[in-house]
């Protein structure tokens, strides 16, 4: 049983926090944002994500998870103190560092004891030298010790719990063993796989990551685009080589492009890394502009439909960045519905979960409904924008009744040709003959 503290209770510090405490630890999470924390000590999880809510309930009711504003108390009362605040894109395309900063400060201020502090934060290489610098420097006793560890975060939004739970590796790079042996120790109850590297390429193992995963979507996007110009079907294909084991079927499905708070920040933030260290990443540049077109690529399908957008009305099913999440950051449905809009169509869009976060984010113009046939109804056309259970299962008679015309683009492939062309639709999906 270890006392960690968890700092930053966002998707992955309260996700991995909770997960910790059910393998029995002693877990305080603490967030600057007092909302959030006043939120989460009167039992309501500030995020959707499926199994959570529970979750956290019952490590809370057994005395194992507290959640906290008084970030000092709870550095001084752990001795694992975890990094887990957001680094999210600066204006020039690189990690922002300044909350680890700040973070690595306050640790170095409540120093009291011997501590393992350990990044879960994705950050450019380095940055665990960096904390160790502004730790010392900050320290109020030189001579209580610490060390520093990366151990990035690998879970995705909307499975974040079972993916924590059931981990497929930890990586764990350090420079002191006696560190590095104690987080492996801590992730012994999960049975999975522990690859201990050092600092600077465990760092640099996240960032690879989710690169390659983007540039498998960014490729299977351009296969799509191609096989729509040539005749093939995107999804056979995409089945036909998933059959080869070195290549493997996962990430090669065609949309609108990769969305979220990940994928696109993280992929900038490599590339300027590389830029800085005076590589230029034109392979990862293409990826990047490779997704930035792609929900261009579903407009374009619309437009051909009517010529112009003005006056029509647009259904638009789905607006979170994928299923099972409310977050909209960096949301594909954001240029979409923007770009819609500013040709003066009328969108009505319905998402299960999204739509709170989703009304900070888009036009004022656009108007939400409560169901699918809601949102359908009257429409000229409809589009889907993300694969949501309820979407993909919906009643195709009943869509096909309450549209004005029967025009459904499909960014995420969820219906067979066949049922569609049965149902009487005009349907155009990704990579696939219309
Ligand atoms: P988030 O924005 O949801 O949460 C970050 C939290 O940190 C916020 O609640 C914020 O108030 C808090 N914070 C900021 N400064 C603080 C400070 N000085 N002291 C205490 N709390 C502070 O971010 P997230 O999605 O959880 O991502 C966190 C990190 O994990 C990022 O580096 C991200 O790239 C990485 N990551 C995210 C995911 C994911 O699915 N979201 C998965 C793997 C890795
Ligand atoms: C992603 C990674 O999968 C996680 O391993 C990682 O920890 C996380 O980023 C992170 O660093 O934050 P997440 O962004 O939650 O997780 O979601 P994914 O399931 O990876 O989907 C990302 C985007 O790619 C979504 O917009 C999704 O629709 C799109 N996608 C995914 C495709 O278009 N095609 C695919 O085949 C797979």
């Amino acid at each position: 049983m270890h006392n960690i503290t968890v700092i930053g209770t966002g998707y992955v510090g309260l996700v991995s926090g909770t997960c910790f405490a059910e393998m029995g630890n002693r877990i305080i999470c603490c967030d600057v944002n007092k909302d959030k924390i006043a939120m989460l000590q009167n039992g309501e999880i500030p995020i959707y994500e499926p199994g959570l809510k529970e979750l956290v309930a019952k490590n809370v009711a057994e005395n194992r998870l507290f959640f906290t504003s008084e970030i000092g108390e709870a550095i001084e009362d752990s001795d694992i103190i975890y990094i887990a605040v957001g680094t999210p894109m600066a204006e020039n395309g690189e990690a922002d560092m300044r909350y680890v900063k700040e973070v690595a400060k306050t640790i170095g201020k409540h120093l009291n004891t011997y501590k393992i502090i350990v990044n879960k934060s994705t950050v450019p290489v380095g940055t665990g030298e960096l904390v160790r610098t502004i730790v010392a420097n900050n320290r109020i006793n030189e001579r209580i010790h610490f060390d520093v560890v990366s151990n990035p975060e690998f879970l995705r939004e909307g499975s974040a719990i079972a993916d924590c739970m059931n981990m497929e590796r930890a990586v764990i790079g350090a420079t002191s063993d006696k560190a590095a042996k104690v987080i492996a120790k801590l992730h012994e109850p999960l049975k999975t796989k522990i690859f201990m590297t050092d600092l600077q390429s465990a760092e640099m193992i996240k960032y690879a990551a989710n690169a390659f995963l983007a540039t498998k979507i960014s490729f299977i996007n351009a296969i799509a685009n191609l096989c729509e110009r040539v005749g093939a079907d995107v999804t056979q294909v995409s089945e036909g080589m998933g059959m080869d084991s070195r290549i493997g079927g996962k990430f090669l499905q065609a949309g609108i492009g990769y969305g979220g708070s990940c994928f696109p920040k993280d992929t900038f933030a490599l590339a300027h890394m590389a830029d800085q260290a005076g590589y230029d990443f034109t392979l990862l540049k293409s990826v990047i502009s490779t997704n930035e077109a792609q929900p261009y690529v579903m407009l374009k399908k619309l437009q051909d439909l009517f010529g112009d957008y003005a006056g029509r009305r647009i259904a638009v099913l789905g607006l979170a960045f994928k299923p099972n999440t409310d977050d909209m950051r960096c949301a594909p449905s954001l240029v979409i519905i923007d770009e819609l809009v500013k040709q003066g169509a009328i969108v009505q869009a319905y998402d299960p979960i999204a739509m709170p976060n989703a009304r900070a984010l888009l036009p004022a113009e656009v108007t939400y409904f409560d169901s699918v046939e809601a949102a359908v109804t009257d429409c000229d056309a409809c589009l889907i924008l993300t694969e949501w259970d309820e979407i993909t299962g919906m009643d195709l008679a009943s869509v096909r009744k309450l549209l004005k015309y029967p025009f459904l683009v499909d960014g995420r492939n969820c219906f067979s040709l066949q049922e569609m062309y049965e149902h009487g639709f005009v349907y155009h999906s990704v990579g696939r003959p219309a």
